[in-house]
């Protein structure tokens, strides 16, 4: 644990996230546990040390307006908000930029993005770095979300590689979650922003209700982000035209007449699955590949996040 307020904390800082490793951070709302936005690796450490059973979306955290509008689409209500509560405890839901270098499992591979610039110590590391850090609350999962830097140590311990240490948060409540659609203001989760300032601020009032389930509940929905194709689990052989997805470098039987072989990670590494995960699945999501068998991937560490989205993704469809 170092001191948040001393340019070698930031220096070191700065310098971990861009080697991939993930740092415990203090924000205004909770504490933050980050990594490069734009680091599929980094990101994958974040759920592993939270013990995440799955890949939730994250809040990709920015230095200033620059650095979000690369990210984004902000339509002049979001800009209104931007200006007016940024830096704090406002985080919005944004159609995401196109090319927008975010990487794939820190947005769950949703067409939207949720921006945050905080106060305190990391807009600066942000800026440091040139990329936004992703970061959720920096306990384990199921837990409550950390506002001092000893309530970090106690969750996470040597899971972190550096946590800096600035205090006691001082909002003490996660953000609010607002996303700005078609004129309305739609509260996906109440924080530490109370939605009253919001609507004094722009006269529209917060509707409490989210606009359509699919998009902001995501991971919930059961099929949530499959390919077109039908997906089958555990698979001991591949059946003459399948696409294979495996792991690790297993041959199954028959896999010398598959369509395609997909190795999540010839060596075996679990992290460098969860990061390559997304990116596959979307590219075996075209017309011509109608079925994808998958081998069966280990359920330990991030193993347990990785059969969660699979078996999202071979859930029968409609669900
Ligand atoms: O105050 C906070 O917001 C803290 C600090 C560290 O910034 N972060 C935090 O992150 O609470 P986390 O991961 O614990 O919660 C982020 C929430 C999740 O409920 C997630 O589902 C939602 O944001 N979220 C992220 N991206 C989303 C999206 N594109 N659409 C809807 N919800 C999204
Ligand atoms: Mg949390």
């Amino acid at each position: 644990m170092i001191p948040a307020d001393d340019p070698r904390s930031i220096a070191a800082a700065v310098a971990c996230l861009a080697d991939g490793g993930i740092v415990a951070l203090p924000t205004e709302t909770v504490y933050g546990l980050g990594a490069d936005a734009t680091n599929g690796e980094a990101v994958a450490r974040i759920f592993e040390a939270k013990g995440r059973p799955r890949f939730n979306p994250l809040i990709a955290h920015v230095s200033d307006l620059d650095m979000a509008r690369r990210l984004a689409v902000f339509d002049p209500l979001a800009l209104r908000l931007a200006d007016r509560f940024w830096p704090g405890p406002l985080t919005l839901v944004l159609p995401a930029l196109d090319g927008s270098p975010v990487h794939v499992l820190a947005s769950a591979g949703l067409p939207t993005i949720a921006l945050r610039m905080p106060r305190g110590v990391m807009g600066s590391i942000a800026a440091a770095l040139g990329a936004p850090i992703a970061a959720p609350s920096a306990n384990r999962s199921g837990r409550v979300s950390p506002t001092t830097a000893s309530h970090v140590e106690a969750s996470l311990g040597s899971a972190v590689d550096l946590v800096l240490d600035g205090g006691p948060a001082s909002v003490g409540l996660e953000s609010t979650i607002i996303k700005p659609l078609d004129g309305r203001l739609h509260l996906l989760r109440a924080g530490g922003l109370d939605p009253a300032e919001i609507e004094a601020a722009t006269g529209l009032a917060v509707i409490r209700t989210p606009p359509g389930p699919a998009v902001e509940a995501p991971g919930q929905l059961v099929s949530h982000y499959a390919p077109s194709g039908s997906v089958r689990l555990e698979a001991r052989h591949v059946d003459p035209g399948e696409a294979l997805v495996t792991f690790a470098g297993r041959r199954i039987e028959g896999d010398e007449a598959a369509a395609e072989i997909h190795d999540l990670s010839p060596a075996g590494n679990l992290r460098e699955a969860a990061a390559r995960l997304f990116a596959v699945l979307a590219e075996l999501d075209r017309p011509d590949i109608a079925r994808i068998a998958v081998v069966a991937i280990p359920r330990e560490g991030l193993g347990e996040a990785i059969n969660d989205r699979l078996t999202r993704a071979a859930a029968p469809r409609g669900l």
